[in-house]
């Protein structure tokens, strides 16, 4: 048996409800294919202010660093919402997560279920064929910019490096290579001086992938060409804001957020995973979350950091085959439970 320690954020809200789901089928593919998984929980987000009054200690954080990944659920909520500077933020912990690991590359895969073509706002013949991936940079940009608030005046600092810039479009490069081949590249650059440089470098790290092709698109233009030709998209790489408002955008082609994973990586092995959707304090601890993008970012973690893409591709085929056999929670208009998607899981891979 080969050992792995997962670091385990179940977070708050609905975190803890879907995390479990996605231990439990974890540990069966993960066992099935010689992999033995310790997972190593810790507080982060919201219920780690209320302990510690911070959203991320240097322990956790520490912890996750010598971790060979780290599964996340959600971060935030009502209790911990507030407009003053001085006070901690759940999200914070989430930002300091993501710095302090160097994960510098958001991956969102956005691929429809064909079950699932009819939840789409969109109609089926737009949505057809939609297979992207957008590449959100994650460390850079206006989320980790100087700020700061000075009575009637408050800002906000956009600024991005060549090497910061260079890095994450190789990775969409990369990606491309083992996809379509095709990366559209989001900026803003009839107005930011940064989106001028990132267009300038994404043409320069092109040339080295002669094999991929490159366009440009003006982020708002993006945001409209995402609804009417989804399908013709293959990568998009973007900075760190463009790529937090497109992949809410795109995850919505899918029908529901609540099905979109993510894996966020650096230069190693080790990362990040946790679903696009946030923690629905609305319906935290009512059972009724649906726990199928937790179970795919998982799949992603078998994948890229823990050597198991086997296991991977068998939680994967199991969630298409659920929504296949008609499993829908409240997010897809139905009425299934948390732990009848769980038990849907178990039965798929079992048969
Ligand atoms: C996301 C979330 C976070 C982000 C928030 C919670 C800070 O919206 O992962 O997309 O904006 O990065
Ligand atoms: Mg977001």
């Amino acid at each position: 048996m080969r050992n792995a320690t997962v670091v385990v954020l179940e977070g708050d809200g609905i975190g803890p409800e879907v995390v479990a789901v996605a231990r439990e089928v974890v540990d069966l593919v993960a066992a099935d294919e010689g992999l033995s998984i310790s997972w190593d929980e810790h507080l982060m987000g919201g219920c780690s202010i209320d302990v510690h009054g911070t959203a991320l200690t240097d322990e956790v954080l520490r912890e996750c660093q010598e971790a060979d990944a780290v599964l996340l659920g959600a971060v935030g909520g009502p209790k911990w919402d507030t407009t003053d500077p001085e006070a901690p933020r759940p999200e914070q912990g989430l930002l300091g997560l993501r710095s302090g690991l160097g994960l510098f590359a958001n991956l969102r895969p956005v691929k429809p279920i064909p079950a699932l073509y009819d939840a789409s706002p969109l109609r089926r013949e737009r949505i057809e064929g939609t297979d992207l991936l957008v590449v959100r940079e994650l460390t850079g940009g206006l989320y980790f910019g100087d700020s700061a608030r000075d009575g009637e005046r408050a800002y906000d600092t956009l600024e991005y490096t060549v090497e910061e810039i260079d890095r994450v479009v190789r990775r969409a490069f990369d990606a491309a290579r083992l996809r379509r081949g095709k990366v559209t590249s989001v900026d803003k650059a009839n107005v930011l001086e940064t989106s001028r440089l990132w267009r300038e470098r994404a043409t320069i790290v092109s040339e080295d992938y002669t094999d991929v092709e490159l366009d440009h698109l003006l982020v708002d233009n993006a945001a409209m060409q995402l609804l009417m030709r989804p399908a013709d998209f293959d990568v998009i790489v973007t900075e760190n804001m463009f790529g937090d408002i497109l992949s809410d955008e795109a995850a919505q082609l899918t029908g529901s957020i609540g099905l979109l994973p993510s894996a966020s990586v650096g230069e190693g092995r080790g990362g990040l995973y946790e679903p696009v959707h946030g923690s629905a304090p609305d319906i935290a601890g009512l059972g009724v979350a649906n726990p199928l993008a937790t179970v795919l970012s998982a799949a992603m973690m078998l994948r890229y950091s823990l050597d198991a893409p086997r296991a991977a591709d068998r939680l994967d085929a199991a969630v298409a085959a659920v929504l296949a056999e008609g499993l829908r929670t409240g997010d897809l208009g139905g009425s299934a439970t948390t732990r009848e998607a769980a038990d849907a899981l178990l039965g798929a891979l079992a048969a």
